[in-house]
């Protein structure tokens, strides 16, 4: 499986397969056989975050299955609770003791959190973890144009990707355009919209029809 999931390279030279697998939910030992069988079936690229709390899950997963570390991408995701300098570098840290990793290939600010206003300093950190060896790409979730815009402003380094909701009722054509002009990949959470409704959409159906594909 793992040979037909394309690459993608992100602005900082990083390769990431174009399909990962999302632990939301997946916690103890169910959730590490389910991220074991995820990767001995071909998935490389594993997406977790300190809210999910089950980085130590997916930790196990990894050391339980076949494929060395350095053929995997393990993404984790910064709390907006830890936006403070000092609680960024420290949930960084806490996040790698929690899987028994010694780096993430991804880490991204979980969500901007406006109101609070400290994404800037979060992202420094980021920054800073990314030069320690800490975490090999930093990037973002849930960002709109004028919070990516500020982090390239007031640091000089922006991200290497944005995950959103991104689904065939959600199509985010604006923040797309937007982060395909700056460079910035798309990355789409709950893809599949959840399920809702669209395992029996008639349009959809008939474009998997015509691709000879399941409509997931
Ligand atoms: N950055 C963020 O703010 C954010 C927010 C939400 C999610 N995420 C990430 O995105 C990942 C995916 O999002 P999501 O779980 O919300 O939504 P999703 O992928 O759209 O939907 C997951 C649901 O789809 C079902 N499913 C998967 N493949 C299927 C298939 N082939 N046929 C029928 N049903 C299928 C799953 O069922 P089973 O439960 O039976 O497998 C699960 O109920 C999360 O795990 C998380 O890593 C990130």
């Amino acid at each position: 499986m793992s040979q037909s999931i394309p690459e993608i390279q992100l602005n900082d030279g990083l390769t990431i397969p174009a399909l990962g697998f999302g632990t939301y939910r997946l916690n103890g030992n169910r959730g590490a056989s389910a991220v074991q069988s995820a990767i001995d079936s071909g998935y490389r690229l594993i997406d977790t975050a300190y809210n999910y709390e089950n980085e130590a899950t997916v930790g196990e997963g990894i050391r339980r299955s076949s494929i060395p570390r350095n053929e995997l991408r393990i993404t984790s995701k910064l709390p907006g609770r830890y936006h403070e300098y000092d609680k960024a570098v420290t949930a960084i840290q806490e996040s790698l003791f929690r899987a028994q990793l010694d780096y993430y290939d991804l880490y991204l600010i979980h969500w901007p959190n406006p109101k609070e206003d400290l994404y800037v300093e979060a992202w420094q950190a980021l920054i800073d973890a990314q030069k320690w060896g800490l975490i090999r790409s930093i990037g973002v979730c849930n960002f709109l144009p004028e919070h990516l815009d500020r982090l390239e402003q007031e640091t000089g380094i922006k991200p290497s990707m944005n995950q959103v909701e991104l689904h065939p009722f959600f199509n985010q054509e604006e923040q797309r355009a937007y982060h395909q002009e700056k460079q910035i990949q798309t990355q789409s959470w709950s893809p599949l919209a959840r399920v809702q409704n669209i395992l029996d959409n008639e349009v959809i159906q008939s474009v998997a029809d015509h691709y000879d594909k399941t409509v997931s």
